[in-house]
């Protein structure tokens, strides 16, 4: 599987350090394409970075809306997401299930309006504290793939990203420890199993993330059930993200 490293830059950054960032990145990108590597910025950016992109670096949005167009204000549409020039699209962060209102439901639409445009979803799905404390995590875990995956074919499913992240060690600076991140993500592919077999779940590509620093992104990256990561905080500076990219391709 070829890995997969992702910047989620939730609402930071301005224009300025935009543009800086994209420069700093190009000149520093490792020229195989040994790795996908993506930068998923705030909406008003994604133009800035799809004009400005190398031929290693692909732009993601952090959210759409599954309608096709309408009359939902303050919403994007799949669509324009495309015309933009993004090729993926974070659903279903835990920041947006928790404080947006987003459900398994509405995840699972979004999912289906991606793909209908050809843009890759990153599927996140994970814990709370609570639910590892009380041996709830596969149960969780699974429900949440089960319905966020339902009504696709194993080709989009083969396709789709899955980033595992407890939401316990988001922006904590508390990781899951590789073994724990490890076990989850092969939980998650057998589940993928159950659900598509054996070709779509050892091709599907499971990222960790939950506070990946550039101290821990090896260890992670050589687990066999770990993809990539994605990245928050330690993906906003320049120098990070190169380092991120090329631990993905070093394990
Ligand atoms: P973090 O965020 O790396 O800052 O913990 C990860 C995420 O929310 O995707």
């Amino acid at each position: 599987r070829k890995p997969i490293i992702a910047g989620n830059w939730k609402m930071y950054k301005t224009r300025d350090e935009v543009l800086s960032f994209v420069y700093a990145v190009n000149e520093k990108m490792p020229s195989n394409d040994l790795v996908d590597s993506v930068i998923c910025s705030p909406a008003l950016y994604l133009r800035d970075l799809v004009k400005r992109q190398g031929s290693n670096l692909r732009i993601g949005a952090q959210n759409v809306h599954f309608a096709e167009e309408g009359a939902y204000t303050g919403e994007i549409a799949p669509k324009m997401l495309v015309d933009a020039g993004v090729k993926y699209v974070i659903i279903g962060h835990s920041e947006r299930r928790a404080m947006f209102n987003e459900t398994d439901e509405s995840v699972n639409k979004k999912i289906h309006a991606a793909f209908n445009h050809g843009i890759t979803p990153i599927l996140c799905v994970g814990e709370m504290l609570e639910h590892r404390e009380n041996n709830q995590t596969e149960t969780v875990i699974k429900e949440q793939i089960v319905k966020d995956l339902e009504g696709l074919t194993a080709e989009q499913v083969t396709e789709l990203v899955i980033a595992y992240e407890p939401i316990w060690a988001i922006g904590t600076g508390k990781t899951a420890t590789p073994e724990v991140a490890d076990e989850t993500c092969g939980f998650i592919r057998e589940t993928v199993k159950e659900l598509y077999g054996d070709v779509v779940s050892e091709a599907i590509r499971i990222q960790y993330g939950g506070s990946v620093k550039v101290n821990n992104i090896k260890e992670l990256m050589a687990k066999p059930n770990i993809d990539g990561a994605l990245i928050g905080g330690a993906s906003l500076e320049a120098d990070n993200f190169i380092y991120f990219v090329e631990a993905a391709i070093q394990e």
